[in-house]
């Protein structure tokens, strides 16, 4: 393992992710959206919508974005910037996918989620 990857977390399975779907996965800093796009592109996000703190892992994944399920706000998946029909963002988190396994790098973890939060 190198510096890199040292902070990489497995998590599961791509296989364990519907396409254009999510998993929840929980940490003691919150919990953590990861989605799958229908091109097997897999991205995570802080489970909450930077409007209202909706569960975006509930929400529509459609081509590299997500629709939260409670006001319909569009969400980068890969930069989580809101795209519409307002502005904010949520913590993206670092994802590798390799050997089918999806591993989450944790190591800026807290500092991203409070940034996200404030
Ligand atoms: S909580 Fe997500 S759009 Fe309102």
């Amino acid at each position: 393992m190198n510096e890199a990857t040292e902070h990489l977390v497995a998590v599961g399975r791509l296989d364990d992710i519907p396409r254009q779907g999510a998993r929840v996965v929980r940490t003691a800093f919150g919990d953590l959206a990861v989605f799958r796009t229908a091109d097997d592109g897999v991205f995570a996000l802080r489970n909450a919508c930077p409007h209202r703190g909706g569960p975006l892992s509930e929400g529509i994944v459609h081509g590299r974005s997500v629709t939260c399920p409670l006001h319909n706000w569009v969400i980068s998946l890969e930069t989580g910037e809101v795209e519409g029909p307002d502005h904010g963002c949520t913590a993206v988190i670092g994802v590798s996918v390799a050997d089918g396994v999806v591993r989450l790098d944790l190591s800026r973890l807290a500092a991203a989620m409070a940034v996200a939060a404030e």
